[in-house]
């Protein structure tokens, strides 16, 4: 058996659904590849944060990568809850970042930079978020918030379905069909998928088991993650709370996450005695201990991180018709919007939103050279 399509996206996370609905939205034949069902790796282990500021580092590309993503979203959320009829759940939340007395002067260096993003510098705390009244200050960003990635996801295939894609859900990626430098398709265990324009590989941590054959190893790695969530009778925050890379996420409905570990334990995705001590940690430094808090549950999901820590965007090197979306790291919901449309413009041959050199897997070239 075989198929033939234009484009094949190899990953069903939120990257690989929204890039294949983007795509056969645009009249392209698209097949969608998943070893396992859609959106159960990193994506269905996300809080749902869409935060460029919380999360970067500093001024420069991958914060402007990350605003875009952003402000792509309240037309990414009309469009498709139009199409696919679900509520994902998305809300400006805003989010706070807070620091301890003794941290304050590097969060007023962080405001600095940020202020021209549309940060707020705020000292009234109590009217803000009374929970959080004992501290001076935060940077505020009221138009940052969240969604809930399970719900992205599965709005995302459902519009991408209805669009006509062809789901190959539970089927792993055998081998990419090559023909010379050019990649026809993959194999799949049941049947060969022919791409007459090329392939996606939004696979998450998972990419190089693809593109490891066309090239030395990619040089990604899984970062675990691991996350809880409580059952609140009331949401005792409004706000999504940062304290340098550690979360409170209150959800509509009133469970608050808290997160999340960062492990270098290779493709190990189980909770772990540590994992539950720092998350313990985490709710101690929130002061998150109310008897009528419950714990709902705790899991582990693998961020996929590049040697760089950027994400890893383009037209795989020494081969024309491969591309990568993974590397997403931290954020990989946020930076879902603008990676479909990056994607779609590689098909349609329009020009990126911005100068994507900084992403591109050509920057690994000395580690990535094409095997012949
Ligand atoms: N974006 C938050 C995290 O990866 O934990």
């Amino acid at each position: 058996m075989s198929g033939r399509y234009d484009w094949i996206v190899v990953g069903a996370g939120i990257i690989g659904s929204l890039t294949a609905w983007r795509l056969a939205q645009n009249g392209f034949r698209v097949a969608l590849v998943d070893a396992g069902a859609p959106g159960q790796q990193a994506t269905g282990a996300a809080a749902g944060i869409l935060s460029p500021l919380a999360e970067a580092g500093t001024i420069g590309p991958f914060t402007t990568l990350m605003m875009h993503s952003l402000h792509r979203y309240p037309d990414l959320v009309l469009e498709l809850t139009e199409e696919s009829g679900i509520d994902i759940q998305y809300h400006s939340t805003g989010v706070l970042q807070i620091a301890k007395e003794d941290e304050l002067v590097r969060l007023r260096q962080r405001y600095a930079w940020q202020e021209s993003f549309g940060a707020v510098w705020v000292t009234d705390m109590q009217k803000l978020e009374p929970s959080l009244a004992e501290y001076h200050a935060a940077i505020y960003t009221p138009k940052e918030g969240q969604v809930h990635p399970p719900l992205l996801v599965q709005a995302a295939v459902r519009a991408a379905l209805a669009r006509n894609v062809h789901a190959f859900f539970g089927e792993p990626v055998r081998s990419l069909l090559r023909d010379g430098l050019q990649v026809r398709g993959v194999q799949l265990p049941t049947q060969d998928l022919w791409a007459d324009a090329g392939v996606i590989i939004t696979a998450g941590a998972w990419s190089h088991l693809i593109v490891d054959s066309v090239s030395a190893p990619l040089p990604l790695s899984p970062i675990r993650g691991q996350i809880l969530s409580l059952k609140t009778d009331h949401a005792p925050f409004r706000h999504i709370i940062f304290h340098q890379h550690s979360y409170l996420v209150p959800k509509r409905d009133g469970r608050l996450i808290v997160g999340a570990t960062e492990d270098d334990a290779g493709f190990d995705s189980r909770v772990t005695a540590s994992g539950i001590t720092r998350l313990a940690e985490i709710l101690q430094f929130f002061r998150i201990s109310e008897p009528t808090f419950y714990l709902e549950k705790v899991w582990a999901g693998l961020r996929p991180k590049s040697a760089d820590g950027l994400p890893i965007l383009g037209r795989w090197p020494g081969q024309d018709s491969l591309y990568i979306a993974t590397g997403h790291y931290r954020n990989g919901v946020l930076l879902s919007a603008i990676t479909a449309d990056i994607a779609l413009g590689w098909a349609t041959n329009k020009p990126a939103p911005m100068d994507l050199s900084p992403f591109h897997p050509q920057r690994f070239h000395n580690t990535i050279l094409p095997k012949g």
